[in-house]
């Protein structure tokens, strides 16, 4: 949610934060701000609003850093409101005394630790958990403790999630950092040391991490970093080269990040396929899933465990699974799985899926099934995250850095996971012949190619997006595999155009949505020539039947398609492999040519975050 970072090192640090927060601000842009040293007191600059906001009180030339003994030491913070609304007051960094922090996560028993302070004379300027955390600190050191003790008898007390990044005017050259459930790496170089909420801040600083681990603390002094448990104990930690690159985390020139990914999705599958499939083409290469299934045999569910589109994405994984490998499978969202009492046990494989790999959720239910036995297997597309690191076993989706909210890339990326470990489990069982597989794998080399042709259609979708950019709701139908896209084509447009958007099971629509139906709503119509045409054909006529305007998504050369419906957005057919990832696209674009008519903002739209830390 929150972004954090933080420097020393020999360098100016007002820009380097800057430059970092900016980085991060997908987490979080409500309110973000900034505190360095100057002539050996800590000045802090926050504003509501989006960084440019910051921006501007930056440029105050009274505000500037200035060295201790050579080495300048500063923090930056980008929030995604908790506790206390967005505000200046409620901004990052707080101050208590001449204790200084950032935070991202939350402190679930603030209150009872707000209280004894206020018994002993503190005050509050913010509505904040995290101002708290500063204030215990500061009363640390006012009972004589030193900085390092003083931040590890507050972590001690804390209950909840946390990262932070602390400062004290009584030691210039020390930036400490502690991690406790919500992620924080550090970024390691010769002559300077950075903290981050993750490795995008710090990519044009450094490649090397040093990823913290919860109840671990980081203390960064001048050219050197040490890390230690909470009780002071230091720790010995590996130092992690990460061969993301700044290019990677740019426009390029697209308008937005989204469009950028939407137009990556190609080369997105084409990396994920990369080493997976064997050079004859005749199997796929999965070591590190056979040996998993070995170890389980014989094999008992499976369950599919995510949140948002991933979870949309594993809904996909399920039809695949039973289809190309008959493992019964349960799906479930993980804020739901980790509060029932899931019968998941040690025959059974959990597999999580997450583009960021740290959503809190996601982390929690991988937890509890581990705690109950389980195998987890994680498809998660940023290595060393929190999820990648407690899997039994992780497939990468290889989507590059998704900066945009709206999650695309990773998206048809996890299905193209999903296609691939149906097969390669329908392989392993013997239940998937070698010609079978032998076809979709060549399905799946060739779908690159079929995707960018279908990127060509965005100038078509742009007209459709015109035409209906005004309207009020809109309705998402799809049967079988085209359901779970159909859920994601209406939390696409949800998301980035604030709009209506109804998703729902063909077979549904007269249990309910029907309802919706009239000249008003666009309904959009996942229907490619699959085992569910007819029906879902007969869906269209009863839309049609009750002036309902259609906009078909379905197979090139479908005549009776295009007749029945008002506009047809038309895909290459296809096997339920590949056919959910060709029409992710035409959904992801006509969200976002929606957005851009209604001028949203569509790389960060309002409330949301890129990845969801805090339950
Ligand atoms: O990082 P994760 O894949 O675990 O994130 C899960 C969801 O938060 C994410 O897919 C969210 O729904 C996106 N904003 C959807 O576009």
């Amino acid at each position: 949610m929150c972004g954090i970072v933080g420097y020393i090192g020999k360098r100016n640090p007002k820009d380097i934060i800057y430059e970092g927060l900016k980085k991060l601000e997908y987490r979080g842009y409500d309110s973000a701000g900034i505190a360095l040293f100057q002539e050996g007191k800590i000045k802090i600059k926050r504003s509501q609003g989006k960084l440019s906001q910051l921006q501007k009180e930056m440029a105050d030339p009274h505000f500037f850093a200035t060295p201790h003994h050579e080495i300048f030491l500063a923090l930056g913070h980008t929030r995604w409101a908790t506790q206390g609304r967005p505000s200046e007051k409620n901004a990052h960094p707080h101050q208590a005394g001449s204790v200084v922090l950032v935070h991202n996560g939350i402190i679930e028993n603030f209150s009872s630790i707000k209280e004894t302070l206020l018994k002993k004379g503190h005050t509050f300027a913010s509505d904040t958990d995290s101002e708290v955390i500063a204030s215990l600190i500061n009363d640390h050191i006012r009972e004589g403790h030193d900085f390092e003790t003083s931040v590890q008898r507050a972590a001690q007390q804390l209950v909840g999630s946390f990262s932070v990044g602390v400062m004290f005017e009584g030691d210039p050259g020390t930036l400490i950092a502690v991690r406790n459930g919500t992620p924080l790496v550090l970024g390691v170089c010769e002559s300077e040391n950075f903290i981050a909420s993750d490795i995008a801040a710090l990519l044009s600083h450094t490649h090397r991490f040093v990823y913290l681990e919860d109840q671990e603390m980081a203390v960064l002094k001048k050219g050197q970093w040490v890390v230690k448990n909470l009780n002071g104990k230091p720790i010995s930690k590996a130092i992690k080269e990460i061969n993301w690159t700044q290019e990677m985390i740019e426009k390029g020139g697209f308008q937005h990040f989204m469009l950028k990914e939407i137009f990556e999705q190609p080369q997105a599958v084409i990396h994920t396929l990369q080493d997976r499939v064997r050079k004859d083409e005749q199997g796929l290469l999965f070591p590190e899933v056979s040996k998993l299934l070995k170890e389980l045999n014989p094999l008992g569910r499976i369950y599919l465990v995510a949140c948002g589109s991933a979870y949309y994405a594993s809904m996909v994984g399920k039809y695949l699974f039973e289809q190309f490998s008959h493992v019964p499978c349960e799906q479930d969202l993980a804020s739901e799985f980790r509060y029932r009492e899931p019968l998941i046990g040690k025959n059974d494989l959990l597999i999580v899926t997450s583009q960021s790999g740290e959503t809190a959720d996601t982390l929690a239910a991988l937890r509890e099934a581990k705690k109950r036995g389980a195998k987890v297997l994680a498809i998660c597309n940023v290595k060393e995250s929190s999820i990648d690191r407690e899997a039994d076993v992780t497939v990468y989706t290889y989507a590059g850095p998704e900066i945009g909210v709206a999650s695309t890339k990773a998206f048809t990326a996890q299905l193209t996971v999903f296609g691939l470990l149906a097969i390669h489990v329908g392989m392993v069982k013997g239940v998937l012949s070698e010609q079978a597989a032998f076809d979709f794998i060549q399905e799946l080399i060739r779908l690159p190619l079929a995707m960018e042709n279908l990127l060509k259609q965005d100038a078509y979708i742009k007209k459709i997006a015109q035409k209906f950019y005004r309207k009020k709701t809109f309705l998402y139908l799809g049967r079988g595999t085209n359901y779970p896209i159909a859920l994601e084509g209406a939390l696409k447009l949800k998301e980035i155009s604030y709009m209506n958007a109804e998703g729902y099971a063909a077979g549904e629509m007269k249990h309910g949505p029907i309802a919706l139906v009239d000249e008003d709503t666009p309904v959009i119509i996942l229907a490619p020539q699959d085992r569910h045409y007819e029906k879902v054909l007969s869906n269209l006529e009863e839309i049609k039947a009750r002036d309902g305007v259609v906009i078909a998504i379905g197979n090139e050369g479908d005549e009776r398609l295009k007749k029945l419906s008002d506009y047809m957005i038309e895909i290459p057919k296809r096997s339920e492999l590949c056919t959910p990832i060709l029409e992710a696209i035409p959904v992801q674009l006509i969200a976002y040519d929606i957005a851009l008519k209604k001028g949203t903002d569509i790389d960060q739209p309002r409330n949301l975050a890129k990845s969801v830390t805090v339950e």
